[in-house]
């Protein structure tokens, strides 16, 4: 089935909870419905967008186009080797409850990416990830309608250009395709991954991967606000990729200043000559930790998160992170960018 509704509202659709327009809102239960959909529809010259749960957009105003949005559900359990079990998943499917379905079934590796607001397809979009995993590390791959053709492809993790926060659909593929359902290996076998900070301290003996999960959630319940209360796109910037001299000469004048390794550098710090330090001290430091721009704030607990105090318009957001750049630019020379896409 498919549903066409006309100066659809998004609020319920942006985890902003900004009070934009689609001309056009488009959701669809199947990859046939959208093919047809594709084949049948004159757009007369309209752009056309795919959204997943909206938890990493700003919609800069309202939509003149067609935005599209998947209702394709399911879980499957495709093979399972022993070792590993094969999971294609639809990509309307809450990222959340399928991470805890995982996990109640005895299958692995998702506990550390709990609470993450997404859908599974969005998930593979924007490769999420928190506490030193990524989900493309469990991608086998991912099932996808070509927008531009109505053509229904597959494409490999390795295709699909995955990096920190990043993939091809994101970059240099984006608004071409619609992905319609994502395939995982998971580990039969839970094997925890504990070396991140707040994760370390959990006792060894007898964890269970439910324990990770409920530690997890704890500790973004306490660092992250509660989009339904207090509406956010989660961090809204990247934490910047520096070279090594960069950081050692922000160093001397800021000898506090943290750094993490770069995860693709396999760990080490100077591998690339380059280190990632988190936006979130950049900000709290160019002094906007919990401080607002009309309607637009820094969260206050987290300042990598902006947040809508309370009926923000898009501009509002949109100038708030603007400022931020700046100031973070004037006083660090780096330029930090948006994590969040701009619609
Ligand atoms: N920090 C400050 N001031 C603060 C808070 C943090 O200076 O008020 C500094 C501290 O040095 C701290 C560092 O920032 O050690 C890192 O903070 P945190 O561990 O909270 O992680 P993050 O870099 O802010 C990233 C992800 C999060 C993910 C966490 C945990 C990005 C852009 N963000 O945040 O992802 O949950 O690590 O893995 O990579 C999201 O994508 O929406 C998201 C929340």
């Amino acid at each position: 089935m498919l549903t066409i509704k006309e100066n659809y509202s998004l609020r319920e659709h942006n985890s902003f909870g900004l009070d934009v327009k689609a001309r056009y809102f488009v959701e669809y239960e199947s990859e046939e419905d959208l093919v047809k959909f594709l084949s049948e529809t004159d757009t007369a010259g309209l752009p056309m967008f795919h959204i997943g749960s909206g938890s990493d957009l700003l919609f800069t105003k309202d939509y003149d186009g067609y935005l599209l949005h998947s209702a394709v559900r399911g879980v499957e359990v495709a093979g399972n080797d022993g070792d590993n079990a094969v999971l294609v998943v639809g990509a309307a499917e809450i990222w959340d409850d399928f991470v805890q379905w995982s996990i109640s079934n005895g299958y692995y590796g998702l506990e550390n990416m709990s609470l993450i607001p997404s859908e599974v397809g969005a998930a593979a979009v924007q490769n999420i990830g928190a506490y030193g995993t990524e989900v493309k590390d469990y991608i086998v791959c991912v099932d996808c309608v070509d927008l531009r053709d109505g053509s229904i492809v597959s494409f490999s993790a390795e295709d699909c250009g995955f990096d920190y926060r990043h993939s091809h659909f994101k970059g240099q593929w984006r608004g071409w395709y619609a992905v319609t359902r994502v395939t995982f290996s998971l580990p039969i076998r839970f094997i925890p991954n504990l070396h991140y900070r707040g994760l370390m301290e959990l006792p060894q003996e007898g964890l269970t991967a439910q324990a990770v999960r409920d530690a997890v959630i704890s500790m973004r319940q306490s660092k992250l606000p509660d989009p339904s209360i207090l509406g956010n796109a989660g961090s809204f910037f990247l934490n910047p990729i520096i070279s090594l001299d960069k950081y050692e000469s922000l160093r001397l004048q800021y000898p506090d200043i943290p750094h993490f390794p770069v995860p693709s550098t396999g760990g080490t710090l100077n591998a690339v000559g380059e280190v990632k330090v988190p936006a979130a001290w950049l900000i709290e430091h160019a002094g906007w930790k919990g401080r607002s721009l009309g309607r637009a704030g820094v969260y206050e607990f987290q300042p990598l998160v902006l947040v809508n105090l309370g009926g923000a318009t898009p501009d509002e957001i949109v100038a708030l992170a603007a400022r931020i750049i700046d100031d973070v630019s004037r006083k660090f020379g780096i330029t930090l960018k948006p994590e969040a896409i701009y619609i």
